[in-house]
């Protein structure tokens, strides 16, 4: 996205009656890697229980998806989930896209000298807005990759809209492979999205200094504290900043008022039962599709093919 776009898209949203920016702009460079650290924490279990599916069903997701596809990793951040399947999978071009271009850039360069037999081509792109591909991308057995549940943090419409985007994009012998956040225990997601030692707060609060950056704002991280729970009526985990006291932010193009308690909404993480995710891959243009979860039924891992 150019930086004007960028600039009118957060003056939109700060300027909305209830202040709301899009989950991407807590992606900076300190920022991924505050999620790194949060996939780390005892209470986030999506990375960790993602990880054991794909280690105990790996032969059998590897014969669903097949050998030697075009890679195609959405939000690959520090690729090291893609790398992970590199063994089972033997992809033969690897296509890792991210909007934080920095982070991605060393990933890749780490990645090239340690699988020199595929080729790497990293992307730096925002694909909520478009997934035109460059024409280098390998049309042939594109196998593209989004894990983490990322798909949570766009709206179920989104998510079909997206979904569809990639089914276009897949081809007739394409498929994806995603991992997708179950409903469970309000506490465990409670305890998910506002962790004890506050490496989620500080994620999230992160977000305003990044804003000072691209807008010339002059939030004070100090002013915001963090809020992150699931709301159960919107099936989804809420992260807000809520405002300490009373504060005047300015930025480039305006100013706004926050009242003590006030709330800028930062992000989403929508979380599925495996029969309406299902439900919204078929929506999608998706036809057959195999699916493995953990025990307690926590996280769940699809491959769908192109119908
Ligand atoms: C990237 N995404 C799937 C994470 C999630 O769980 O929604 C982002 C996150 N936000 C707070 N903690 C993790």
């Amino acid at each position: 996205m150019d930086p004007k776009a960028t600039r009118s898209e957060l003056d939109r949203g700060l300027r909305a009656p209830v202040a709301t920016i899009a989950a991407k702009y807590l992606y900076d460079a300190l920022g991924s890697k505050l999620f790194e650290a949060i996939c780390e924490l005892p209470e986030y279990y999506p990375t960790r229980t993602e990880g054991s599916i794909f280690s105990t069903h790996l032969s059998d997701i590897a014969r669903s998806t097949g050998r030697g596809a075009t890679f195609i990793d959405l939000g690959a951040g520090n690729c090291a989930k893609a790398e992970s399947l590199f063994h089972a999978l033997q992809p033969t071009q690897y296509v890792p896209i991210d909007i934080s271009v920095d982070f991605l850039r060393d990933a890749v360069e780490r990645l090239r000298y340690r699988y020199p037999m595929i080729r790497m081509m990293g992307i730096g792109m925002d694909f909520s807005h478009s997934l035109e591909l460059p024409q280098s991308v390998r049309r042939e057995k594109r196998l593209f990759f989004y894990p983490g549940s990322s798909i949570g943090n766009f709206s179920p419409e989104e998510a079909a809209g997206l979904l569809g985007q990639v089914r276009d994009a897949c081809g007739a012998d394409g498929g994806l492979l995603i991992g997708v956040d179950l409903l469970k225990d309000k506490a465990v997601l409670d305890a998910a999205y506002d962790d004890a030692i506050g490496v989620t707060a500080a994620f999230n609060l992160n977000m305003l200094r990044h804003l000072n950056g691209l807008i010339d704002a002059d939030f004070d991280v100090a002013d915001w504290k963090h809020r992150g729970f699931f709301n159960e009526a919107m099936g989804r985990v809420e992260m807000h900043l809520e405002a300490r006291r009373s504060v005047t932010v300015r930025w480039r193009d305006g100013m706004r008022h926050f009242h003590q308690g006030e709330r800028i909404h930062t992000e989403n993480s929508y979380k599925y039962t495996r029969h309406d995710f299902l439900q919204l891959l078929e929506r999608a243009g998706f036809g057959t599709v195999r699916a493995w979860t953990d025990a307690r039924e926590w996280f769940m891992v699809c491959h769908a093919r192109a119908l």
